[in-house]
């Protein structure tokens, strides 16, 4: 079991929202409306770990191992929600999301496989981590800049956790198991990893989840403002293609460690994968 551990481990550099974040600091001059309205969109992306939450549960009934880590998972991201709203509600109150508005990012996940859905949110915490890193260099004023710093590390430390979940299923499940990990690691990473920018920003809070509610089946969808991501992507944090370039890599390598083999490329990785499959085709 790897909750124990990383329960420990999570415990031991967990900040505080009274004593670590230096609310004493903050400087009025420095926060413009602009940037107050990203940090109530954020809080409102962050409160979607509850759906999240209740499809990881569903969807991994027979690991229990993993479903008691979600506890401490969802404690925090629900934590970063939460430190976002406080600093609303100290500073700009009228920002403060409505219950209605964080109730509506909660709706049904279509059930999906679990490997594949561990590698997105893997990926999905790399990324965050380096949109929340972008983020803090955007802001201007000094206690949200902390917040978003200490909010990053926290997402580098989910994706480390996730990791070790890939870890267990590569090594500990048996040949056919580790095989099928393999694939669905490489596949969601052949996507996640492309380092151009697509269309669409590779979060999973901006797929698609529910057919029966498309095209409205993304969190950010069901946002105030459907559209403020791409916005604040490419006009406000200016997430370019070297900051794309550090994700993919972030990537590439960890899955290099993972598999004991080199990807220096999104391409080595694609050629990787269809060689699992020309030697597995059962598992296509
Ligand atoms: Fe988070
Ligand atoms: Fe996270």
């Amino acid at each position: 079991m790897l909750y124990p551990e990383l329960f420990k481990s999570m415990e031991a550099v967990r900040w505080n929202m009274a004593a670590d974040i230096p609310w004493d600091e903050f400087d009025g001059s420095k926060l413009s409306d602009e940037q107050a309205y990203t940090i109530k969109m954020n809080a409102i992306t962050e409160w979607a770990a509850l759906p999240a939450t209740e499809m990881f549960l569903r969807d991994n009934r027979d690991d229990s191992d993993f479903c008691a880590f979600m506890s401490v998972w969802f404690f925090e991201e629900q934590k970063h929600s939460l430190v976002l709203i406080e600093y609303l509600r100290r500073f700009r109150p009228e920002l403060v999301p409505t219950e209605e508005e964080l109730h509506k990012v909660r709706f049904e996940f279509d059930p999906a496989p679990a490997l594949e859905t561990l590698m997105l949110h893997f990926c999905g915490e790399v990324r965050l981590n380096h949109w929340y890193r972008r983020a803090a260099d955007w802001h201007t004023e000094p206690v949200v800049k902390a917040i978003y710093k200490i909010v990053a590390q926290d997402e580098a430390r989910h994706a480390g956790a996730y990791l070790r979940y890939m870890k267990r299923a590569l090594a500990h499940r048996g040949q056919d198991f580790g095989q099928q990990a393999r694939l669905a690691f490489s596949k969601i990473g052949v996507l996640m990893a492309s380092a151009h920018r697509t269309a669409q920003a590779l979060h999973p809070t901006n797929l698609h989840v529910n057919k029966q509610l498309f095209p409205n089946d993304t969190v950010q969808s069901q946002l105030p403002s459907p559209g403020w991501l791409e916005n604040w992507l490419d006009h406000q944090i200016c997430f370019d293609k070297e900051w794309e370039g550090k994700v993919s890599s972030r990537i590439l390598h960890n899955l290099s460690l993972l598999f004991d083999t080199t990807f220096n490329t999104v391409q080595d990785l694609n050629r990787y994968r269809k060689g699992l499959l020309r030697n597995e085709p059962s598992l296509a």
